[in-house]
């Protein structure tokens, strides 16, 4: 199985590029990474990932941001707004409230735009320029339209952001239309969407930047990286479990990778890869469900509803790659309740650290996964939050307390602090 932890690097095929091609992980067809557009095996429409030659080892990487980690990149550079780089936090109360060995959150609200997705943009717009393309589009919960707006406005390329309309935190739409996507809000859910940007992308009117497009998720590799190198400098050992919020499943797919390309150049022993592990809202859980039934594939959800809007995701497109992740890590997947997913809110800004609603699953996970001692009290743990708080202010208000209203005099303030 190509998509096994353990294992050499491949060797190139004949239609490699300095090392570099794309490979169906269903079939094994490879394809040159740059020639034609292509996110899908053209042999069985698999998922296709990019192979390296030569994977990276730790001692690869230098500078700054995602581009620090180009060796583990399909190109050099990017179109860049300073991504990456981002702090993994100490939260010592929820550390010994939740009750591990050591807690850290990587927060990825503070990329450029707000989320992750702009790891995955500087990469997958730079691949888009290389193809000479001259439209972009996604389907999105909001991130990844605030993403390839930014990202493609910087290129100086045109825009599409396909949007479930009513369903979309009020910050990312600000975001998308700013920056000059036009923005065209689907009577659908998100799935929906995608089904119509994968049409659009088939028909050659649009260049996909979903995470379909197997140049996304390279970027978003860096991630993994990040985390382990600054988890080693600060606690001096390897975490044991990364756990994440789940929609499509991107994220999940492009850690694994990071983790087993440093396998294959023994940066990192197997046994010391960190147990992968997902978190799902549950009105929009069907990683969850495949995984709670050992399920090669996953049943596509039509009816989905969670507050965690950037979740609210009923067919994970990338689980071909992330269900071997999660077992081959000897992770797990866990579904949430919204009020959980509010009360981690809370807790995350109680520490200062400012998150959306999705973000907050995974702490709400971990805490569910440490009740039910599926996850040890000895083990050393990384939360990724995906989205900064900004994102969605109505979910934020709401969880947080009311504004009181004062008097303008000074006696008047202080009568009403004292009651
Ligand atoms: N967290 C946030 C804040 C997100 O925006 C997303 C996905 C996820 C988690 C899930 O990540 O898909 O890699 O499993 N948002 C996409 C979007 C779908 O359109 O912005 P995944």
């Amino acid at each position: 199985m190509s998509l096994a932890l353990s294992g050499a690097a491949p060797a190139p095929p004949a239609d490699a590029v300095d090392g570099v091609w794309l490979e169906c992980i269903a079939c094994e067809e490879t394809f040159a990474p740059f020639e034609d557009v292509r996110y899908t095996c053209d042999a069985c429409d698999g998922l296709l990932e990019v192979r390296y030659a030569d994977p990276p080892t730790f001692e690869d990487f230098s500078g700054r941001g995602v581009w620090r980690y180009a060796d583990a990149l399909p190109l050099e550079s990017g179109v860049s707004v300073r991504e990456g780089d981002t702090p993994l936090y100490e939260v010592p109360r929820l550390e010994a409230d939740v009750g591990v060995e050591a807690l850290r959150i990587k927060h990825e609200g503070m990329n450029p735009t707000g989320s992750f997705k702009d790891r995955g943009m500087t990469v997958g717009v730079a691949v888009a320029r290389e193809l000479g393309v001259d439209r972009l589009a996604c389907a999105s919960t909001g991130n990844t339209s605030a993403a390839l707006a930014a990202y493609g406005s910087r290129a100086g390329m045109e825009t599409l952001v396909l949007l479930p309309a009513g369903k979309v935190a009020a910050g990312k739409v600000a975001q998308a239309s700013l920056h000059g996507a036009r923005i065209l809000e689907v009577d659908g859910n998100f799935d929906a969407c995608l089904d119509v940007v994968q049409d659009l992308a088939a028909r050659g009117e649009a260049y996909l930047l979903n995470s379909l497009n197997p140049f996304r998720l390279e970027g978003q590799k860096t991630i993994g990286l990040e985390i382990l190198e600054a988890f080693r400098d600060d606690y001096g050992a390897w975490p044991d479990r990364i756990v994440l919020p789940v929609g499509n499943a991107g994220n999940t797919a492009a850690l694994y990778k990071a983790f087993r390309e440093l396998v294959q150049t023994g940066a990192l022993a197997p046994d010391d890869v960190p147990k992968l592990t997902g978190v799902q809202a549950e009105g929009a859980a069907p990683m969850v469900e495949a995984v709670e039934n050992g399920a090669d594939e996953v049943r596509r959800w039509d009816e989905v509803e969670t507050r965690a809007t950037a979740i609210r995701i009923g067919n994970p497109v990338n689980a071909p790659k992330a269900l071997p992740g999660i077992r081959e890590t000897g992770g797990t997947a866990v579904a949430v309740s919204d009020a959980e997913i509010t009360a981690a809110q809370r807790d995350l800004a109680g520490e200062g650290i400012g998150v959306e609603p999705a973000s907050a699953a995974s702490v709400a996970g971990l805490r569910t996964l440490r009740a039910e001692g599926a996850v040890g009290g000895d083990e050393r743990v990384v939360c990724l939050t995906t989205g900064h708080l900004l994102k969605d202010p109505d979910a934020a208000a709401a969880a947080g307390a009311d504004p009181e209203p004062v008097p303008a005099d000074t006696d008047g303030v202080l009568e009403h602090l004292r009651a």
